[in-house]
């Protein structure tokens, strides 16, 4: 399996973009990942392509990220996930992120939304 992971611009672009066997399957944001004085990068918009989903990509793209925030020398990930995404809570937890925060009534229902974290 050939696995390219690429700054959507050539200019230092925060959005990445994943591609399998040349086929653009997913993307993600990492705030920071090009700013030297932050140690954390904020991942967001992460996404597997819904008819790329259930084949192991999601855990490509995060291995992905934590080689690539590694080479820029970042010590931690950051991420925020809504309490009704199980399989990403899943993902995220099986990569070894902890829930760090709880976030309720952000847009006046009771959703919880929560913050995850990792040391690199
Ligand atoms: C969450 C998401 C990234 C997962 O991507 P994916 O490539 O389909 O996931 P994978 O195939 O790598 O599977 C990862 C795990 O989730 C499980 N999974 C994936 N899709 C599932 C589904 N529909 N139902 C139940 N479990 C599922 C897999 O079985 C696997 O679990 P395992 O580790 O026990 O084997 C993808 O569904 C997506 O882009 N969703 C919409 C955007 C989103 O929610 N992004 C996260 C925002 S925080």
């Amino acid at each position: 399996m050939e696995v390219l992971f690429k700054p959507y611009k050539e200019d230092k672009s925060e959005e990445f973009l994943l591609y399998i066997d040349g086929k653009h399957v997913g993307e993600v944001g990492l705030d920071d990942i090009f700013n030297d004085r932050k140690k954390s990068v904020y991942i967001h918009t992460l996404e597997i392509y819904y008819y790329h989903r259930g084949k192991g990509y999601s855990k490509i793209l995060m291995e992905e990220i934590e080689k690539y925030a590694k080479s820029r020398n970042k010590t931690k990930l950051r991420l925020g996930v809504e309490e009704d995404n199980p399989i990403a809570i899943k993902l995220y937890q099986s990569f070894g992120f902890t829930i760090k925060e709880k976030i309720t009534d952000i847009d006046d229902t009771d959703d919880e939304f929560f913050i995850m974290t990792k040391r690199l």
